[in-house]
């Protein structure tokens, strides 16, 4: 499903050059649950941004879904992203003026689906995450666990081949971190949805079936 192969990713301030990936491997298979982890700086947001398509590595080869993402063009590259990626970033991007269910049917807005189709699918996607009845409030009248839900429903709605969730309970308290969790696992058994993602948290790794350490730019297996 994914196939990351010598991924290097390096920045540049100035002429000092940051190499931050370098050489990493790591294939992801369809249905995994697998939690990324490192120290703070090491390079988990960098490997998310390129599994996402939300950036490019410097070198190596980035296959998602038999295809192999590398000299895709910009437009191919936001296709794609719609089509196969669902995101649950830290911070909940939701937006103000919009209710949950609205939301939640953004990416479908962005597909061109009508009101008539996208509605329900919506509904449908706030159900899996237990919030069905939120579904005309605004983000402000939800709890940060709630907020994260409508985020996970969003992530959801565009049938994604993959979940991508950076430090998804890093803003969130121990309890709802642990719930937001239980969402992730739950939504992995039900719908063989293949999960990945980045955790600070330790609590986050337990969770997972497979976990990986990125050490020195590259992957480590944990077992
Ligand atoms: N756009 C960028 N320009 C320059 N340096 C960056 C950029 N993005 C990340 N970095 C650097 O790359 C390293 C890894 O960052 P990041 O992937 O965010 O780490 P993590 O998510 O593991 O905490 C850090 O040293 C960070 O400062
Ligand atoms: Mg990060």
């Amino acid at each position: 499903m994914i196939e990351l192969n010598d991924i290097c990713k390096n920045f540049y301030m100035g002429s000092v050059k940051l190499e931050v990936l370098k050489n990493l491997n790591l294939h992801i298979k369809k249905g995994e649950l697998l939690a990324i982890q490192g120290a703070s700086g090491v390079g988990k947001s960098t490997l998310m941004y390129i599994m996402g398509l939300l950036d490019i590595a410097s070198s190596g080869t980035y296959i998602l879904d038999k295809q192999v993402m590398n000299y895709v063009d910009d437009d191919n590259l936001s296709c794609t992203r719609n089509l196969k990626i669902g995101f649950v970033f830290q911070s909940f991007y939701l937006l103000p003026k919009l209710t949950a269910l609205e939301n939640v049917a953004l990416p479908l807005v962005y597909r061109g689906l009508c009101k008539e189709e996208y509605i329900p699918i919506a509904l449908e996607k706030l159900e899996k995450v237990r919030l069905a009845k939120w579904a005309y409030y605004k983000p402000n009248q939800l709890s940060g666990g709630q907020q994260q839900r409508v985020v996970i429903a969003r992530a959801l709605a565009g049938k994604p081949l993959v979940l991508l969730a950076d430090e998804p309970t890093g803003a969130l308290d121990q309890d709802t971190g642990k719930e937001i969790m239980q969402l992730f696992q739950r939504l992995n058994e039900e719908e063989n949805i293949t999960t990945v993602i980045i955790a600070h948290d330790e609590m986050i790794g337990k969770a997972c079936k497979r976990k990986v350490l990125i050490i020195d730019g590259a992957i480590k297996e944990i077992t």
